[in-house]
């Protein structure tokens, strides 16, 4: 692939690494961390079930002056608050289900170390040096903001800002600006979605001033090697924590040598700039290959408003699990709006997700299928005979899922990814009431056991597929189908020998997607 040689050998082929943002600690988590950790769960679910050795990483961002801010508010010295933040998110992961390979924490000492490094190696190659910083820095933000860039003289973002003069170390950006245009040229696919690159691209074009990378007006950071009155700028100290999750400084660890580059980084829009800018350049001049992409998602808001804690209408993702379930939660956030969109939270599009996709599509096709099977051939996969034209055609678009959702998943198109298993449901949905296997089964029981078998299989590949995006109510689906756990990856999706078993006795059916019967939040 272009741009990929270099000094350092490469990932493996079959290594697959994945990112959340790590979390700021000055605040409980809400829905669009969930939403950002929930996306890269599909994302490392589904390259599991691809074969793939997955390291899937996510974590808290403990140090800078907003976290200090947020301890002193709380009256409690910094490390005992981010502990106790920190904390939080390791919860909302936990009941998320989440499948994350590793949790790292800026103010563990594997990082600090790894940081330290960088800084160091950066000073050696000469792309750090100290000056004085005078200008508008964004505590809420945490970034520093030209006097041009102010409206009203608030950050882009509506944040306060503040005047800050102090010595400072430099990093050399300005010196990146071509390397950096050259590698959003050579590699098109490192920032998605398109409309996002673009936005990149005409912002670097404009011009990079060196990136002030010290404080000194407080301490709750990293201290820079060999000057502790400065501590390291908390984006240097936490795009960081990509790589020394992996060991970094020490480039010669198993994980190291497998996962770096990162294949994506997912973030949200507000953080691409830190991600597809500042971390390449970081890299590139510290000798390191950059990330081999970085998408950015959109935003949620909430019934149509900004969500922020000053309006009071914080969506607290673990009360939304509670009220519609985890994998109805999963399932809407993903499938709502097409990832790299902004999407709107409201209860009558969650409802509607849950009942009208889940209980009456999905559900309905599993349930009506498997109570027919308990019912009519003695609780066993029945035995088909010769399919005809319409059995060839519900099986062929089963079969072509997979190769569409596959393409789509190389771009983390989640919902489109979705949208491509409804078809397929929706076509099982028609071919069931087509075909009426209730009323073959005293006409033609040979009939209606090759239909049955033909909805069962295609339910099979479903089922295989969901599980990256709802992964308990698809594991149900396949404990009911009795498919073994050794044969639930995509290897098995078009292998004859791991299709159903004619005569496989199958367990009582259970409906797994219940419909919203509750009190809405
Ligand atoms: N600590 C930095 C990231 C450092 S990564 C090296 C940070 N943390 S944060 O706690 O503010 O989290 C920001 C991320 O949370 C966003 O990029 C996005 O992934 C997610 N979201 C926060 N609010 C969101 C919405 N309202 N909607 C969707 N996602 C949003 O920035």
């Amino acid at each position: 692939m272009q741009g990929r040689g270099s000094e350092i050998p490469m990932a493996s082929a079959d290594a697959f690494y994945v990112t959340t943002p790590i979390y700021y600690v000055n605040d409980v988590p809400h829905i669009g961390h969930a939403y950002t950790t929930l996306a890269c769960d599909a994302i490392a679910r589904f390259a599991r079930l691809e074969g793939r050795r997955v390291h899937f990483l996510t974590g808290t961002d403990e140090h800078g002056q907003k976290v200090e801010k947020a301890a002193a508010d709380a009256g409690v010295a910094p490390q005992a608050f981010t502990d106790r933040v920190s904390g939080r998110f390791r919860e909302l992961a936990r009941v998320m289900a989440v499948s994350n390979d590793d949790f790292i924490r800026t103010t563990e000492p594997r990082h600090l170390a790894g940081v330290q490094a960088l800084w160091r190696e950066l000073v050696r190659r000469d792309q750090i040096y100290l000056g004085r910083y005078a200008g508008w820095y964004s505590v809420r933000d945490e970034t520093y903001f030209a006097e041009s860039e102010l409206t009203g003289g608030m950050a882009p973002t509506g944040a306060p800002v503040e005047w800050v003069e102090e010595p400072s170390y430099f990093f050399r950006l300005s010196a990146w600006q071509e390397p950096l245009l050259r590698l959003y040229e050579e590699r098109p696919d490192f920032i998605l979605p398109p409309s996002r690159r673009n936005e990149v691209i005409s912002f670097v074009k404009g011009g990079l001033q060196d990136l002030s990378v010290s404080r000194t007006s407080f301490s709750w950071g990293i201290p820079v090697p060999d000057d502790p009155d400065h501590v390291v700028y908390v984006w240097l100290d936490a795009l960081t924590n990509y790589m020394t999750a992996l060991g970094y400084p020490n480039t010669e660890t198993e994980a190291y040598r497998t996962f770096w580059p990162a294949d994506v980084h997912v973030v949200g829009k507000d953080i691409l700039r830190f991600h597809a800018i500042f971390w390449p350049a970081f890299l590139l001049a510290a000798g390191l290959q950059p990330p081999r992409r970085v998408f950015a998602h959109g935003w949620w808001t909430n019934e149509g408003q900004k969500i922020s804690k000053s309006l009071g209408n914080v969506i607290d993702p673990v009360q939304l699990i509670e009220a519609y379930g985890l994998d109805q939660t999963r399932y809407f956030l993903l499938r709502e709006v097409p990832f790299g969109n902004d999407g709107d939270f409201s209860r009558d599009a969650m409802v509607t997700r849950m009942n009208h996709d889940l209980a009456n599509d999905y559900g309905n096709l599993v349930q009506r299928v498997l109570s027919m099977i308990q019912r009519n051939c003695d609780a066993r996969v029945p035995a088909p005979g010769a399919y005809d034209d319409a059995d060839h055609r519900l099986i062929a678009a089963a079969g072509d899922m997979l190769a569409r959702v596959r393409a789509a998943m190389a771009e983390q198109a989640l919902s489109r990814s979705l949208e491509m298993v409804f078809e397929v449901i929706a076509s099982a949905n028609r071919y069931v009431d087509a075909q009426a296997p209730w009323a073959l089964r005293k006409t033609d029981p040979e009939r209606m056991a090759t239909v049955l078998y033909v909805l069962a299989e295609v339910i099979r590949r479903l089922a295989l597929v969901t599980q990256a995006f709802m992964p308990d109510a698809s594991g149900k689906i396949l404990d009911q189908l009795a498919v073994p756990d050794d044969v639930r990856s995509l290897a098995s999706f078009e292998d004859v020998a791991s299709a159903l078993q004619p005569g496989a006795a199958l367990p009582p059916p259970s409906g797994v997607f219940p419909r919203f019967a509750g009190q809405a939040l």
